[in-house]
């Protein structure tokens, strides 16, 4: 087993080690005997008190890993690599849209974590109080999670796409006594004003509101008088007033770590949690998956240096958003906790200005692993199908590009390899499985242990620590080839969720009950003969658009909101860039007649303002009734199963059979071609 021990890296070659650990051993031994594993792979960490005890098995409701050791994750992932790389850069900013790009040495980020830490201190912030940290892809957020690890607070990133009453559910759910924002964040076509989407969502959340606010000025906002917060970012829109709103103490960021005593590391223990993130279930309440302080930096230093091959001095850049997990593990924990450098790049694979910004940004800093969405190479390849803007650009420093989110389609695989890469043969291009609740990836081509043969379609073997089986409705094992439940045997490797932020009937419900002994990924598929996994899709109401998650329920209560719908069913639809875009089918209420055109207009809006625009609706077609089982529930399998012009089962459950032949015949039969919200109405009757 290949160990890496941190602030050592005599011991790690540039990329030495790949093939000196075979794959299936590694693996084997993961398995039948994870204690022994687990401890190799712990010593890469430095702990204030080492663990004793790997695993507490007989923990509820999942066991626990390293439960009697103590260490702090910012000292991990900062301070210990001072003695030998003070001067090497840790985290490049790099903005497509913004005049701000910069690098942050290993002694510069620290310097800034410790005194942004230091301000939190002075402002009454404790270990364990929760912090919400709602930014834009600027350096003030990794600081600010560092900053929150570092005295033990527990930080709460939300993605700066999602809307106000996103961003107030999370704020109900999390109670944080401190909110850490910006002036705003900069998409190509628009600026996004953040204090008004804050205040509106202080106003929504029902919780005692935070103490403070913090706020990061940036050059091109409109500068914040915090003498008067609320009429200073109070746009002309009237936003409701609430005594909660005015009760938040707003601070400039600046000035918040001005004169300010630089934190000390506080000691947390192993089992404390290091961060909560909301992550979309099948209900409109986002789930808030909470991550453990030792687990999860033991195992993200294994995967550095096992999975990606990075290591200390190397440079991996995650092109996604700290909102979302892969940002959390590989924009801002992972390259730091092994000592490596870290991309922070604020913009877009295409239009910022131009589909050759990956690999400028490549080239430019030398990056040895890419980690990008399929979504993204596919919106690169609409753009500039023969890579020509990739070709100025230096990329030999590239060693693998890693793709993630959503599964890495055939198509989009060959062209990345034959186009993009044609003349990097040595550059594989590796689909790998995981999601916001394992942290790390459970499906992988482990490069630093050894390179496997890659199948397109396929995000390769069960990494080590992952007990991985597909099962039937029953629970049974199905065999090769067969689709079924993708499930992890128990125990999760480190690293993985702990549980649901207060709430474990949730965290029961949701992943431990379905098949007894296993944890439920939501995700069908099957493995082959050689035991390589094939990710078909989700199997419940999450839809994936553009790598990101979204709940179908979500959007269902905010088009069910509209006063001319009765019910409603979202669903994903194929989509050849995005992966998937919802729709939904709608049913007005009785006597209510509403010109299409404005319904989906309507509708469109109101998904936007309640969720984000990341969620855009495809389309909103109006049915006569939708079918149900006996007891009332939706048969959105059935209409998926109908929009894709699948084969579709008539559940034996179902309320009335005719609803779904009128769907289907409604559907099929063309009267209802269903067209991206925008273009031309299909069906004007
Ligand atoms: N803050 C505010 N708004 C945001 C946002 C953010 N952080 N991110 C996206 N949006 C908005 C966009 O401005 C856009 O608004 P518009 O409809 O008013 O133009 C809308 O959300 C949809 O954005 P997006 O999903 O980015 O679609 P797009 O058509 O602009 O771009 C891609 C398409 C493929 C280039 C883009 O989706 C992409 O880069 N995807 C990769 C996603 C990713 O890396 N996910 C992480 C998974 S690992
Ligand atoms: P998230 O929790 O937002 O990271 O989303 C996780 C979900 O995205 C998974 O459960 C899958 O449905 C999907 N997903 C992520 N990566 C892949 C992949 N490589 N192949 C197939 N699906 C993926």
């Amino acid at each position: 087993m290949q160990i890496y021990r941190g602030g050592h890296p005599a011991r790690l070659g540039s990329h030495g080690v790949n093939g000196q650990h075979e794959y299936r051993p590694v693996y084997q031994t993961s398995l039948v005997d994870p204690a022994e594993f687990w401890t190799h792979a712990a010593e890469a960490i430095d702990w204030d008190r080492p663990p004793t005890q790997v695993v507490d098995a007989a923990a509820r409701p999942v066991p626990r890993w390293f439960p009697d050791a103590r260490l702090n994750t910012c000292v991990n992932a900062l301070d210990r690599h001072l003695p030998e790389r003070a001067d090497q850069p840790a985290l490049i900013y790099d903005s497509a849209v913004s005049e701000g790009s910069r690098t942050y040495t290993y002694a510069e980020l620290l310097r800034e974590v410790a005194e942004f830490a230091g301000a939190m201190l002075r402002l009454g912030v404790r270990a364990g109080d929760r912090v919400i940290i709602y930014l834009p892809m600027i350096p003030e957020a990794a600081i600010a999670m560092l900053a929150c690890a570092r005295i033990g607070a527990v930080h709460s990133v939300v993605f700066g796409g999602f809307a106000a009453p996103e961003l107030a559910a999370r704020i109900d759910d999390a109670e944080p006594v401190l909110i850490v924002t910006a002036s705003g964040g900069i998409e190509p076509t628009r600026r996004i004003e953040y204090p008004p989407i804050v205040l509106r969502a202080l106003d929504l959340a029902t919780t005692t509101a935070p103490r403070n606010v913090i706020v990061k000025q940036r050059k091109r906002f409109q500068a914040i008088d915090f003498e008067a917060p609320r009429e200073a970012v109070e746009s002309s829109d009237t936003l409701p007033s609430s005594d909660r709103t005015v009760a938040a103490r707003w601070l400039d960021w600046d000035e918040a770590v001005q004169d300010v005593e630089p934190a000390d590391p506080v000691s947390v223990a192993a089992t404390d949690p290091l961060y909560i993130l909301y992550t979309s279930g099948t209900t409109g309440k986002p789930k808030g998956v909470v991550r453990d302080n030792g687990g999860h930096a033991v195992a993200l230093a294994w995967s550095m240096r096992n999975i990606y091959d990075v290591g200390p001095g190397q440079v991996m850049w995650a092109a996604s958003d700290v909102g979302w997990v892969v940002g959390h593990s590989y924009i801002v924990y992972a390259p730091l906790l092994v000592g490596a450098t870290t991309v922070l790049y604020e913009g877009k694979p295409v239009g910022t200005p131009d589909a050759g910004a990956f690999w400028r940004v490549v080239a430019e800093h030398s990056v040895h692993v890419l980690f990008t969405a399929p979504t993204a190479l596919r919106a690169i390849r609409k753009s500039d199908p023969e890579a020509r803007l990739a070709r100025p650009h230096d990329l030999s420093s590239l060693r693998a590009l890693f793709c993630a989110g959503e599964r890495l389609d055939p198509a989009t695989y060959e062209w990345a390899v034959d186009t993009l890469l044609a003349d990097r043969p040595d550059c594989p291009v590796v689909d790998h499985w995981w999601q916001t609740e394992t942290g790390w990836p459970i499906a992988a081509d482990p490069l630093g242990l050894q390179q496997l043969p890659i199948k397109p379609g396929s995000s390769s073997v069960p990494v080590p620590g992952y007990r991985l089986r597909v099962l039937d409705a029953e629970g049974n094992p199905v065999p090769p080839g067969t689709e079924g439940n993708i499930v992890i045997g128990l125990p999760l490797p480190p690293g993985a969720l702990t549980g649901l932020w207060r709430d474990e009937p949730r965290f029961l419900r949701s992943y431990l009950e379905a098949f007894p002994g296993h944890y439920l990924t939501g995700d069908s598929g099957y493995l082959d003969d050689d035991g390589y996994l094939y990710v078909l899709g989700r199997s419940d109401d999450v839809i994936n658009m553009a790598g990101h998650r979204l709940s179908a329920g979500s959007i269902e209560a905010a088009i069910a909101g509209h006063a001319a719908v009765a019910e409603c069913a979202v669903i994903g639809l194929a989509d050849e860039l995005k992966g998937q875009r919802p729709i939904a089918y709608v049913v007005l209420k009785e006597g209510v007649d509403i010109e299409r055109d404005r319904l989906r207009a309507e509708l469109t809006t109101r998904v936007r303002e309640q969720i984000g625009a990341i969620a855009t609706l495809h389309d909103a077609i109006v049915v006569a009734a939708l079918p149900k089982t006996r007891s009332g529930k939706i048969l959105r399998k059935s209409i998926r199963q109908i929009t894709a012009g699948d084969d579709y089962d008539m559940p034996s459950t179902i309320e009335d059979p005719a609803v779904l032949v009128a769907l289907a015949d409604q559907i099929l039969s063309g009267r209802t071609p269903i067209a991206p919200i925008g273009a031309p109405d299909a069906d004007p009757a």
